[in-house]
């Protein structure tokens, strides 16, 4: 029986696990109090999983209808994230280990997206490729076992997650941004203008500040803003897709695995599955859920790294 604590950002998240069995799981976004700013105050946020924390783990609990001497292990994410952020969540987690006299699983958070798959009722089976698309990274995991996870390409710049801020706030769109372009790419058309494919045929290593820098230097009067925003994410969709795919071939891998904010994408989602349908790849994504930050999957990682 797990605690999970996920404070590694705007999200404050608390899940508790039987095994792999989610018997609840809470997240308070901070995106409100950050949105005025534009983006992620990391002092604010700090302030806020202080003040969250406690409650949040209080009504887990309830809802979980467990008490915390049932509690077995406690799990928190270590790295990476915000400084600050990831101390209040380490803090507590170690300080409720030592009280209880039961074990601290400390988590990589983006090992805890990958492991997000395996609440799922039909989980993906070894060897695979799983690509994380966050806020803060892009990468490409090889995954042999769940003892072997090795990075085989990553962003050199810019993570896909970001990219997608930074271009919502030059477009004026508010904090966070994915899921904002999203929106207006609905109606766009993503073949209005052509951006360039960043190191498309360079290997798994992704950049996207190249990418960034095209959308800011655009003529933003010839064009509306719904196919800006088609146009840039299908740019990003291709790269990330084509790098997925080339990660398969290389690595004679027939399953594939997305994680991370970005695949909280609906366009991402459908554009993979086609694609994976065509070359006979197994696909797996999560629900959007478990897509974006949340505990659960801190206490999917955890039950691994417990059972050894
Ligand atoms: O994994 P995540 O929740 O937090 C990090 O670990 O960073 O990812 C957050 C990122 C943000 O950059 C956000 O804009 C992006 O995921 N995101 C999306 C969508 N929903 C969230 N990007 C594209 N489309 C979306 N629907
Ligand atoms: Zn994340």
């Amino acid at each position: 029986m797990i605690l999970a604590i996920e404070t590694s950002c705007d999200e404050t998240a608390i899940a508790i696990l039987d095994g792999l069995n989610v018997l609840s799981s809470k997240v308070a976004s901070q995106i409100k109090n950050h949105k005025k700013y534009g983006g992620v105050v990391p002092e604010l946020a700090s302030r806020i999983h202080t003040e969250t924390i406690h409650p949040l783990i209080a009504s887990a609990l309830e809802e979980a209808n467990i008490t915390f001497q049932d509690l077995t292990a406690i799990a928190a994410t270590e790295t990476p994230g915000l400084e600050g952020s990831l101390l209040i969540g380490l803090t507590t987690a170690k300080t409720l280990s030592k009280l209880l006299n039961i074990p601290f699983i400390p988590i990589n958070h983006l090992h805890g997206h990958l492991y997000a798959h395996f609440l799922s009722e039909t989980p993906p089976v070894f060897p695979l490729i799983c690509l994380i698309a966050s806020g803060g990274h892009t990468q490409l995991y090889h995954a042999k076992n769940h003892h072997d996870l090795t990075i085989i390409g990553q962003t050199r710049d810019d993570a896909a997650g970001e990219a997608f801020d930074k271009i919502a706030r030059h477009l004026g769109l508010n904090y966070p941004g994915g899921p904002l372009i999203e929106a207006k790419a609905k109606t766009g058309n993503p073949k209005a203008i052509h951006f360039t494919r960043p190191m498309l045929h360079q290997g798994l290593e992704f950049s996207f500040s190249g990418l960034k820098t095209a959308v800011i230097q655009l003529d933003k009067s010839a064009f509306s803003i719904e196919d800006i925003c088609a146009s840039f994410q299908a740019a990003v969709i291709d790269v990330l897709l084509h790098k997925s795919l080339a990660a398969c071939t290389q690595y004679n891998c027939k399953t594939l695995c997305i994680a991370g904010g970005v695949t909280a994408n609906q366009t991402l989602t459908e554009t993979f599955k086609k694609a994976c349908e065509k070359q006979q790849i197994t696909f797996h994504v999560p629900p959007i859920s478990l897509c974006t930050d949340n505990a659960a999957m801190i206490g999917a990682a955890a039950h691994f790294t417990h059972k050894g």
